[in-house]
This record gives C-alpha cells, structure tokens and sequence, in this order.
C-alpha cells in the first residue's frame, strides 16, 4: 500500500480549572490500545496518534517530531502544524507561549525541535548548514509577522509564485 504522507496526530486537553469549577463534562474518550476515541456517546474516529489528557509534551514531541527531524537532517521536508477552535491548546502543544519562562517540562514542540536541530549542526562540522526563521501567525485572512510586530498585517499576503509554490510575501 502506498504510505499517505499526511499525518494527524489528536490531543485531548485536560480540563482546565474554571472548566472544573464550571462543571463542565469531559465529551471525548480514548479508547484503550487504539488509536481511536469517541466523541459523545458513539462517534468513533480514527487518526495515526491519539494523546490523552495526562499526554506530556515530550511524549508528543518523541513520538511524532523527533522522527521528522531526523528526516530533516537528511535533506527532507517536513512539516508540522496545529489545528483546533481556540483554546483547544495549539499554542500549548506547539510551544509558542513564554517559552523564557516554561520550565523544561513543560516545553513544547518548537523549543524541542530547535534545540535538537542545532545540537545536530554542532555535531556535524563537514556540513553546511543554513537556518532561516520565520514566525508568522494566521488568523481569518490576516496573517501577522511575530518577529516584526510593527509591519502592518495589510502588507503582508499569501501568494502564489512563477513556480507554483505557496509564498508569504511583504507588499506596500
Ligand atoms: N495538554 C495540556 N495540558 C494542560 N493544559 C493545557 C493543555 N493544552 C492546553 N492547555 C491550557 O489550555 C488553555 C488553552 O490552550 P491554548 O494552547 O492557549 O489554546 P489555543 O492556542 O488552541 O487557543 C491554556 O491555558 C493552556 O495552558
Ligand atoms: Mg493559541
């Protein structure tokens, strides 16, 4: 069978405190050595991970990052993104939040990633490396550059170029 490239990975987010002392109900369940859960009372659905609420970071970060980034390191693309309503807990899982003052557990997948990736290039002298960053929130149509809050959102824009490739492009 040919192998599908895409993988979804679920996470169930604990309940959070206000959550609990609103008496909200926990709606998802796992179900036991699948990777499956159901939602309400019978809606089944299957994905190639499933995280439960007591999930860790670097359980998350091991099992579906770890492999990509030695991928990367062997001159494959990869590509990871979160997915969900807000508060669902992307900015949780991906490690976007204070990252200064998280503690080493508590980490999410871009601190783990970076730190791996430039463990690698200090370990492989004979190979040019070229890094290049950058962190661009997508919200609705507008897409806001994180590392240059002062470059307005209207001058910032999706496009596609002469290759066919998605790029993100800077126009006055
Ligand atoms: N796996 C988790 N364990 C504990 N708390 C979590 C988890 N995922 C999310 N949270 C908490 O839930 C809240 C919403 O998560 P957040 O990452 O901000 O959601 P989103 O970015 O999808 O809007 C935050 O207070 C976050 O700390
Ligand atoms: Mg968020």
């Amino acid at each position: 069978m040919e192998e599908i490239p895409v993988k979804v990975a679920i996470r169930v987010r604990p309940l959070l405190s206000k959550e609990v002392l609103h008496n909200h109900q926990v709606c998802v369940r796992l179900v036991p050595n699948t990777q499956q859960i159901i939602i309400g009372k019978d809606r089944v659905f299957t994905f190639d991970f499933v995280f439960g609420k007591n999930s860790t970071q670097e359980e998350v970060y091991t099992v579906c990052i770890k492999p990509l980034l030695v991928s990367l390191t062997e001159g494959y693309n990869a590509t990871v993104f979160a997915y969900g309503q807000t508060g669902s807990g992307k900015t949780y899982t991906i490690g976007g939040g204070h990252i200064a003052s998280v503690s080493e557990d508590e980490k999410g997948i871009i601190p783990r990633a970076i730190q791996e990736l430039f463990q690698h290039i200090s370990e492989n002298h004979n190979i040019d490396f070229r890094v290049k960053v950058s962190y661009i929130e997508v919200y609705k149509e507008e897409l806001r550059d994180l590392l240059e809050l002062e470059t307005s959102v209207k001058d910032l824009h999706i496009r596609e170029d002469e290759k066919g490739n998605t790029v993100c492009v800077f126009c006055l």
